[in-house]
């Protein structure tokens, strides 16, 4: 393993990661291992090596400068993600649309599913996954019953969070800017909120579902909450959409993210070097600054943060409220 788990030992917010049982699945199998962050920097290093094809082991065995640097211009993050914008048409936002309808959701249906079929990094990432969720339900519980409260999970994924909000009753308002994204979340809404949780309680009250992306909500919610998103757009844009889930929250904002910090940052570049056939989008990190400073922008200051690691995934949590 090319992380040192020192490294990832300041942690504010989560217990074991390790043991922790999906929260909305509390019978999942969770089998031990390594992770990587939301969209994978990963600094396995049998995972970059076996990324290696024999091809290009033998250039860089051959020693050629002008070889290596080619290599390393193929793998160029930036010209890759060019590539993949004018492959459909667009900027980022479209890249991510078509990769959330793909292979990417193929690849994060296993990842937040509870199929054995994932490998020790996607196993990581369920389990660091699942931590963002559950210290997010504590966030929101700690301040009274959520019975009632009306919550907009921007970018819901397959519904990982919705679930677990309705369940505790909360009216949930879910969308995503993936057709496929959010019918895998209905599809195990149906399944997990079809009874109450005994024989007197009336089921909960199913979330409801929409394909959107987070810039084209409107309406005014309690709590507004949206994980693991910002990692597919660069500052520039992660302001807009800080600014606009605010407007949307009267109470709350919820917000994770990959913090920018030299580290990470140096982890996430090892780790574009090496792109994976599944891992096509490119992720970005955001400083803890620049998202605070994008919230006081628009009258919103942090109420409560942690820091959410296992050996790959790492997310800040951040809880903000109107100043
Ligand atoms: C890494 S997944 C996280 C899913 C979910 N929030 C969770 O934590 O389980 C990122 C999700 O964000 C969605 N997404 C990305 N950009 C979006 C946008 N501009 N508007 C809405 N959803 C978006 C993707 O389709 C994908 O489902």
């Amino acid at each position: 393993m090319a992380c040192s788990s020192a490294l990832f030992s300041h942690i504010s917010f989560h217990t074991n990661p390790i043991n922790s049982p999906k929260p909305n699945k509390p019978n999942r199998k969770i089998v031990t291992v390594a992770a990587i962050p939301p969209l994978s920097t990963a600094a396995d290093v049998s995972t970059i090596t076996a990324q290696f094809d024999g091809a290009t082991i033998a250039v860089i065995g051959g020693s050629s400068l002008a070889a290596l640097a080619a290599v390393l211009s193929v793998a160029d993050p930036e010209k890759r993600r060019k590539l993949q914008a004018e492959e459909v048409g667009g900027g980022d936002k479209e890249v991510v649309r078509e990769y959330f309808n793909g292979n990417g959701f193929q690849r994060w249906k296993k990842i937040y599913g509870d199929t054995d079929e994932v490998n020790k990094v996607q196993l990581d990432i369920r389990i660091g996954h699942a931590k963002t969720v559950e210290n997010t339900m504590k966030m929101l519980t700690d301040e009274g019953s959520l019975q009632g409260v009306t919550v907009c999970d921007a970018g819901c994924g397959t519904g990982s969070l919705s679930i677990p909000l309705s369940k505790e009753g909360a009216f949930v308002f879910a969308s995503d800017i993936s057709a496929a994204m959010v019918a895998e979340a209905e599809k195990q809404a149906r399944e997990e909120l079809s009874t109450g949780k005994d024989e007197l309680s009336p089921a909960p009250v199913m979330p409801k579902f929409v394909v959107k992306d987070l810039e084209s909500l409107d309406g005014k919610y309690d709590t507004v909450v949206c994980l693991d998103v910002l990692i597919h757009y660069p500052q520039s844009k992660a302001d807009a959409m800080i600014a606009h889930l605010a407007s949307l929250a009267e109470n709350r904002l919820i917000l994770s993210f990959a913090p920018k910090t030299f580290y990470y940052d140096l982890l996430k570049r090892v780790g574009e070097l090496f792109p994976g056939p599944s891992k096509a989008t490119r992720a970005y990190l955001h400083a803890e600054a620049d998202v605070e400073r994008a919230l006081q922008k628009v009258g919103w200051r942090i109420r409560k943060r942690g820091l959410i690691t296992t050996q790959f995934y790492f997310a800040k949590l951040i809880e903000a409220v109107p100043s």
